[in-house]
């Protein structure tokens, strides 16, 4: 086949390279009229999991950390006592239902099955404010002219005496003190500077006497001149003696589209502007939890907040679940973009697997659940519950993900777990395709066996010089194997996120999947957040990866520069690939690594200019994408052959720096941008001046 002799050629002339003090001038000639592959429309996306405090203290709206009081079995993470004066005498204590170490009178004071922890607040001796106060997520966001939604379950007991069977001990802790009566009457609530000393916004509530649970909800505004901070806490507090009990605390800000239970503006005006094509989600990790038993848990995360207990999560800290299925859902369809739904396979973190056969039924079984949930209209069960749930309309889904890098699953399980969850869900959804996550060609002797999966996922983390090294891998890859969906990647140079360097290293990579996106059908950039707050004394480290495309703290937000690179590669991208011949791009000796020295490798030779090719075939657009990875700027030629005419204007997008380390900051968060210039150019052959460190856009207009 024509197009893929060029591809062929293409990769030709990346290896024939001259050495770096050529005399000729490199040249890429683009071979508009030979332009036939499509790009698949579906090459850009997005992968999330709960990692980084990517929900949880980041894209989720919530601002209370551990507002059910289930982060920790020990003590209440995140939240304090709060006393005005020093002399008065109160105290707080986590009350979980059924805990054999909670005094006997104690137990059973859960709202239900997933609220079942709450927090005590015991107020002996008052003459000041005392109550309870909760530090958020490395703080709480506060702006000027800003409402926030409050609400919190609270009792102030009139306690009965508990019952009792026979056979049951007699409570040996010391009874609380005779004091509920004085709980009834206001409750303050307020959004305050950590110290205490400034009030930003507050408001009152209610409490009424009552042994039973009630929620109460109130709206908390600040004023205009307020100067947005995050040293600030959320606290409720009493001035009365008594013993309170408090659950499922909750404050938010005002979300994306005012959605409720919805998601930070910022970060969702982020991944908008992306304009991704999917989101892959859960995981990752995240969707297959340590153990078996800590699988991402989709039908606890459905329904009011109130019947969402969280679960362990995959790294190292719980997780609400605020974030359930069908905010996933809604998350995808507000950025116009469709799900990549990965299901539990049956493998988890540590290597427990369920064998292929019957003990693995239930949990194909699960996944046809959650396929219905998401697809099915609403005679269906789980269809019904979604249109329950607020939105009966199907969402659209077209791959299915059989769980998570399976090839860590050393009992070579996958095959039988793969072909049994994919001939149930092809059975039962034919329209849609099971993505593999052992590639055949990493991973040989894992091979799935039987009717070859369609779409594989590979996942690359690696540095600059491996993606510079590997950027043109796919030109060579097999065109009747299965499609490749490249679900995880990253060049990993930077902490908590990328640097130039390795947005570099970024952008080279994806002139390969993109030359190659009739092959590459899918890709993903993963970590795709990271709350970038260090350890406090009461906090620990919010991330736990590195170099990661989107930063933040409490209060604001930056992209990486590979975020920028995301960005552009996926705005600038035509449908039509167009192929590209290149000639005397100059090279560069890659270091040897530990690795190749042992394999005796004596040296390697890497470009250092990267390109592709894409054109729209509607609007005779062309979109020529070019990465100069040198310290120095590089000219090179460009031909355009096979146009009839081209416009004199041309338009440049460009992300440099002055050196790879340069990087986006909290407090430097533009330091590396896009800048967009417009270019005079003669015809079909002209001269182009890359920057140092550069990756640019030149979009053309033709006919
Ligand atoms: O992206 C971080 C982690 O890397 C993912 O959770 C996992 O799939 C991969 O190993």
């Amino acid at each position: 086949m024509k197009f893929r002799k060029l591809f062929s050629l293409s990769a030709l002339a990346i290896f024939c390279y001259t050495n770096s003090h050529a005399q000729t001038t490199p040249t890429i000639t683009l071979h508009v009229d030979q332009a036939r592959a499509n790009v698949s429309p579906t090459l850009y996306g997005l992968m999330t999991e709960e990692i980084n405090h990517s929900y949880d203290g980041g894209l989720y709206g919530e601002l209370i950390r551990n507002r059910i009081f289930k982060d920790s079995k020990t003590s209440p993470e995140g939240w304090s006592l709060v006393k005005d004066n020093a002399a008065d005498n109160a105290s707080i204590q986590l009350i979980a239902a059924n805990e054999d170490h909670i005094p006997y009178d104690e137990r059973g004071q859960a709202i239900n099955g997933a609220l079942s922890t709450c927090l005590r607040l015991t107020v002996e001796k008052v003459s000041g404010r005392v109550g309870i106060g909760n530090e958020g997520y490395w703080g709480i966001p506060v702006r000027p002219s800003t409402t926030y939604n409050a609400s919190f379950y609270i009792k102030g007991t009139a306690r009965t005496e508990p019952f009792r069977w026979p056979w049951e001990p007699k409570p040996t802790a010391p009874p609380l003190p005779n004091i509920e009566n004085n709980t009834p009457g206001p409750i303050t609530v307020s959004i305050e500077s950590s110290d205490g000393k400034t009030i930003y916004a507050s408001g009152t509530i209610n409490l009424e006497k009552s042994i039973y649970w009630k929620k109460y909800s109130l709206t908390l505004t600040t004023s205009a001149d307020v100067h947005p901070t995050k040293d600030a806490r959320f606290v409720i507090s009493t001035n009365r003696l008594g013993v309170y009990y408090f659950n499922l605390v909750s404050l938010f800000p005002p979300t994306f589209n005012n959605q409720q239970n919805g998601f930070r503006t910022d970060l969702m005006q982020m991944l908008v502007d992306i304009k991704p094509k999917f989101l892959r989600f859960p995981g990752g990790n995240f969707l297959e939890g340590p153990l078996i038993t800590d699988a991402f848990p989709w039908k606890t995360t459905l329904g009011p907040i109130e019947n969402r207990p969280g679960h362990k999560g995959s790294w190292g800290y719980r997780a609400s679940d605020g974030m359930g299925l069908l905010e996933f859902l809604e998350w995808t369809e507000d950025m116009g973009a469709e799900p990549l739904l990965a299901v539990y396979a049956g493998y988890s973190l540590q290597g427990d697997h369920v064998d292929a056969g019957p003990l693995l039924q239930p949990y194909v079984d699960d996944a046809l659940d959650e396929i219905e949930y998401v697809t099915g209209d609403t005679k269906t069960y789980w269809g019904a519950k979604r249109a329950a749930d607020g939105h009966p309309e199907p969402f659209k889904l077209h791959y299915i993900e059989i769980g998570n890098e399976d090839w860590f699953d050393r009992s070579n399980s996958y095959d039988g777990r793969f072909k049994q969850f994919r001939n149930a869900i092809e059975t039962k959804y034919p329209q849609l395709t099971c993505i593999s996550t052992i590639p055949a060609k990493q991973y040989p002797s894992m091979k799935v066996t039987g009717k070859e999966p369609e779409v594989v996922d590979e996942h690359y983390y690696r540095n600059s010089w491996d993606m510079w090294e590997h950027a043109s891998q796919y030109d060579t890859y097999d065109r009747n194997g299965p499609k490749i969906f490249v679900g995880e990647w990253a060049t990993r140079e930077g902490a908590p996120t990328t640097n130039l360097n390795a947005a570099l290293g970024d952008a080279a990579w994806m002139t390969g999947m993109e030359r190659n996106s009739d092959l590459v059908i899918m890709s993903c950039y993963a970590p795709l957040f990271v709350n970038v707050n260090k350890a406090t004394a009461t906090a620990p480290k919010a991330w736990q990866w590195d170099s990661d495309l989107i930063g933040y703290d409490a209060l604001t937000s930056y992209g990486s520069p590979s975020y920028y690179v995301q960005k552009i590669f996926s705005h600038y991208l035509g449908n039509k690939i167009v192929p590209v011949t290149a000639e005397n791009i100059p090279v560069q000796n890659r270091p040897l690594t530990k690795k190749d020295s042992a394999e005796g490798i004596k040296s390697k030779v890497v470009p250092t200019i990267f390109y592709s090719g894409t054109k729209n075939d509607s609007t005779g657009n062309i979109y020529l994408k070019i990465v100069n990875t040198k310290a120095k700027k590089q000219t090179i030629k460009i031909v355009l052959e096979g146009v009839s005419n081209v416009s004199p204007e041309a338009t440049n997008i460009v992300i440099t720096g002055s050196k790879p380390e340069d990087t986006n900051t909290i407090t430097d968060p533009e330091k590396i941008m896009p800048v967009t210039t417009k270019e005079k150019i003669k015809g079909k052959r002209f001269n182009k001046s890359l920057p140092p460190y550069s990756v640019t856009v030149i979009q053309l207009q033709t006919n």
